[in-house]
């Protein structure tokens, strides 16, 4: 089927590339106009493993290609998929600006029948006020929902190897259209699940939702780990080897970050309220996330209460390893509370250092690698679980460092290897351990999350 891709963003690049790979002919529409020029030369503006290499052979194989000419596109193309961004609005809701602005170029362009896909994470009721904008086409114009669930760092993989895929359709028509459009991943025995569109638009938001609650049920007990000297490690393994509860989204760490869950946890609060109905829980969520990150910065503040000209080394900036996007980065908050509390900030990360500078600029010291940015810290924080810092030699480490401290954000360190360096090693949730001090009551087990 030919698909115009409204949207080259994280979303609208996987999904579209992805679709090609499955067969069908995908024009990508952007507004930035360097993006796409760029995109047509084979340069990919964002960092996704394996994203560069099928974008040139789709194109090369002539099922891919870019352009601004949107007009063009649309006339050309049977289905549009809607992949813009839907970032949080100052009123508390979600900014549905961009995505109204496409949908009114597809009305304006829609030469025929259409259906329109919407691949971006909307409110629930978003596609009912989308079916009654483009009601005024001469033109039959079906709207369905298609949420996406691919993860920033493994996209690709997500995409073709789907946990589900979630059709919302109001009528049998629409269904008939996404049914064709993923017969392929139908065939290779993917599930599918067709419900109303409404139900689908929940369905994303309850997705997001229910993984950030996790994170901050385990980041709340990580508090209270750390006041009475347990270990929330321990405690992770001991809970998610329950089937009922299971391993995943049960890391504690420096708080949740990313453009999907901060703002769709927002939405759904401010969409709650406006129905009347009180978030108890989601409001909890986003204020024990808000207290993680405050939490890690002071303690590394406070530790250097002493020192001389203090300076902490911050390893990773991106909200996850794997990704160089900085939206709602906890290094952010973390940073800029250090920088006011009179720190220096020296800060490295294998790949969003370009996404990071354009939002601190030159408050804090940009270096080129883990050894530059440690060179005289009197502490470190690993604030992004990047596998290069998890495989640093320690002893080395250690006689770059004018201090001893190593904070870990992400609980991803050995922290028998720090120890064994001469360094102090505070993490997330897990008693405070100093050199000599023998290993950390963890079992020790690794699990996903
Ligand atoms: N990033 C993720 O991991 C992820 C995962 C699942 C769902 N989502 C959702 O998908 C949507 C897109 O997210 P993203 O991260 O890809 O956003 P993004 O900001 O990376 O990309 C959006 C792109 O849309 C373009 N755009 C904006 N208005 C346009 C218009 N009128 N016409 C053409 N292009 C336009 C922008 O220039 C940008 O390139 C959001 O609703 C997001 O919540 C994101």
């Amino acid at each position: 089927m030919k698909i115009t891709v409204i949207g080259c963003g994280y979303v609208g690049l996987v999904s579209g590339t992805c679709l090609a790979a499955l067969g069908h002919k995908i024009i990508g529409v952007d507004v930035d106009t360097k993006r796409v020029a760029g995109l047509a030369q084979g340069k990919v503006p964002i960092y996704e493993p394996g994203l560069s290499e099928l974008i040139l052979a789709e194109a090369a194989a002539g099922r891919l290609s870019f352009t601004t000419d949107i007009a063009s596109a649309i006339k050309e193309s049977q289905s549009v998929f809607i992949a813009v961004g839907t970032p949080p609005s100052p009123k508390g809701g979600a900014d549905l600006s961009m995505l109204f602005a496409a949908v009114e170029d597809v009305l304006k362009h829609a030469n025929g029948p259409k259906t329109l896909v919407i691949k971006s994470t909307v409110p629930p009721g978003t596609g009912e006020k989308v079916a009654q904008q483009v009601a005024k086409s001469p033109h039959r114009i079906e709207v369905v929902n298609n949420p996406e669930f691919l993860r920033e760092g493994t996209a690709i993989q997500d995409f073709m190897q789907p946990d589900r895929i979630v059709f919302g359709a109001n009528s049998n028509a629409g269904m008939e259209v996404l049914r064709e459009i993923y017969q392929p991943l139908i065939d290779r025995g993917y599930a599918i699940f067709s419900m109303s569109r409404q139900s689908a638009e929940l369905t994303k938001f309850a997705s997001n939702a229910m993984l950030a609650v996790r994170i901050s049920f385990i980041n709340e007990l990580s508090q209270l780990a750390l006041a009475i000297g347990a270990d929330i490690e321990s405690v992770r393994v001991g809970i998610g080897t329950d089937k009922r509860i299971g391993p995943s989204f049960l890391k504690a760490g420096v708080g949740y970050g990313g453009s999907c869950f901060p703002k769709d946890v927002a939405a759904l609060v401010h969409q709650m309220q406006e129905f009347g109905l009180e978030p108890h829980l989601l409001s909890g969520v986003e204020k024990a996330n808000t207290r993680q990150k405050k939490a890690f910065a002071t303690r590394v503040i406070q530790s250097l209460s002493g020192v001389t000209d203090p300076q902490v080394a911050v390893w990773g900036l991106a909200f996850k390893a794997d990704t160089d996007d900085m939206r709602e980065a906890p290094s952010m908050e973390v940073i800029h509370a250090l920088l006011a509390a009179g720190i220096k900030v020296r800060v490295y990360d294998p790949q969003a250092m370009e996404n990071a500078r354009r939002m601190i600029g030159d408050k804090v010291t940009w270096t080129n690698s883990v050894d530059d940015c440690t060179r005289g810290a009197d502490a470190i924080a690993v604030i992004t679980d990047w596998s290069v810092f998890i495989t640093q030699d320690w002893p080395h480490i250690a006689s770059l460092m004018r201090g001893k401290y190593v904070f870990d954000g992400r609980n991803c360190l050995g922290s028998t290897k720090v120890l064994a360096a001469g360094l102090i090693y505070r993490a997330i949730g897990r008693p405070e351990l100093m050199p000599g001090s023998g290993k950390p009551g963890s079992m020790g087990v690794v699990s996903a999350g």
